[in-house]
């Protein structure tokens, strides 16, 4: 089965995380799945209009583990934010990332609530956060809408609005979508 993540997938680090979030989840190209693939979209478009390079397989990976904590098979009971962190770090390890990778995975996952910006822990640290904050205001908008306009949400509006317009019609659907979306 051909899902939108699956077109994302290139290397087999990434294929690893994503099969690990399908077990988790129990399911292919579900809500979480495609909460996920919104949220590398969103990151990725931000990188290319600040016109800043990113670690492309540790945005995806994270994309895919930033929310596993919430799975039992996952989860020790703690801050699922931080759970799914140390998961993701572990696998890094395994695969033979170098430190500093390893912690920026840990930190993407379990900074992407923050609500401070966390560019000093790294740009893909600070773009999964804004990555999640987009998505937040998406759903914000399908509600109220009113929300988006004030302080700080007001430049991500303008993200929003700018993403709109760039995405193709093959990512149209997959962001325009409203599935019961995790946080
Ligand atoms: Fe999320």
């Amino acid at each position: 089965m051909s899902a939108r993540a699956d077109a994302l997938v290139e290397t087999e680090l990434e294929r690893q995380f994503l099969d690990q979030l399908r077990a988790a989840s129990g399911e292919v190209d579900g809500p979480m799945e495609r909460h996920c693939v919104r949220l590398f979209l969103f990151a990725e478009m931000l990188a290319a209009e600040r016109g800043v390079e990113i670690d492309r397989e540790l945005v995806l990976c994270a994309a895919f583990m930033h929310d596993a904590g919430l799975y039992d098979s996952i989860s020790h009971g703690g801050v699922y934010t931080d759970e799914g962190g140390e998961h993701a770090a572990r696998l890094f390890e395994r695969a033979g990332a170098p430190p500093e990778r390893v912690r920026m995975i840990a930190d993407a996952c379990a900074q992407h609530h923050a609500l401070r910006d966390q560019s000093r822990r790294g740009t893909e640290v600070e773009l999964m956060r804004l990555a999640d904050r987009i998505e937040a205001l998406m759903r914000a908008n399908r509600g109220s809408g009113a929300s988006s306009k004030r302080g700080i949400a007001r430049p991500l509006s303008q993200s929003v609005l700018k993403i709109r317009g760039r995405l193709s019609g093959r990512w149209r659907s997959a962001c325009a979508s409203s599935p019961a979306t995790p946080e």
